[in-house]
């Protein structure tokens, strides 16, 4: 189906004795897909899977058709992704990070930052920025790439109230812009106005359908 982004079947995977995603058969699609669910419920490792950071021990994934382990360059060139590590080194500058991200991004970085209230901050290096401000710069890179699939791991992860409507803003820019979104999450995006919403819990898929405030709410008191 045009729309699908990936489908999973039967995904397992584990860490040594730990059972990390049990047995989950999902479709992701939508155009703001939000995928929560409490700490250690398995979002991380099925985004992981997903772009071929770590192998299924059983199951069948699937991103654009294709096999994250055989053609992860393929998918890559057309998803932009942030972890939950912020993957900036320790010392840099703002401003040597973010000329360097300008050199592939182009001038858009700028934008980006100075949406992000990162000006004053430029002159800091990365361990001298608060951890909401460590985390705004690490989204310069996913809200600033053109590529059509942008997916973010816990980006809300030490901001306040104002990074996270000035995400939230952003992503819904860029949805509007075209772009899918997929973000991972233990709380609610409310201002992201997601569409398709994924429950994990302990491993297991318990929900995966539109966006509905209530079975989130329900969710995520159960779970
Ligand atoms: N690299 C790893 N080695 C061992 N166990 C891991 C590793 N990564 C995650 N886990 C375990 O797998 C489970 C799911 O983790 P994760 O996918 O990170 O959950 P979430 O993103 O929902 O918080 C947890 O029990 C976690 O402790
Ligand atoms: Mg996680």
């Amino acid at each position: 189906m045009k729309d699908e982004i990936a489908t999973f079947e039967g995904v397992t995977v584990k860490y040594g004795k730990v059972l990390a995603v049990d047995n989950v058969s999902l479709t992701l699609k939508g155009d703001r897909i939000l995928v929560i669910g409490p700490n250690g419920s398995g979002k991380s490792t099925l985004i992981k899977v997903m772009l071929g950071l770590i192998r299924a021990s059983k199951g069948r994934v699937r991103v654009f058709g294709l096999d994250p382990l055989k053609h992860r360059p393929q998918i890559y060139a057309r998803t932009t992704y942030l972890g939950e590590k912020d993957g900036i080194p320790h010392s840099i500058k703002v401003r040597t990070h973010l000329e360097h991200l300008e050199t592939q991004y182009g001038p858009t970085v700028w934008k980006t930052a100075e949406t992000l209230e990162l000006r004053e901050h430029i002159n800091k290096r990365f361990y001298e920025l608060s951890r909401g401000f460590q985390r705004r710069l690490a989204l310069v890179e996913p809200l600033s790439s053109r590529r059509p699939l942008i997916i973010l791991d816990d980006p809300l992860l030490g901001l306040d109230l104002r990074g996270r409507e000035l995400i939230e803003g952003i992503l819904r820019e860029k949805s509007e812009g075209g772009s899918k979104v997929i973000v991972v999450s233990h709380i609610m995006l409310p201002g992201l106005e997601p569409d398709r919403l994924v429950v994990m819990s302990s491993g297991n898929l318990i929900y995966e359908g539109s966006y509905d405030d209530e079975v989130v709410r329900r969710t995520i008191i159960s779970c």
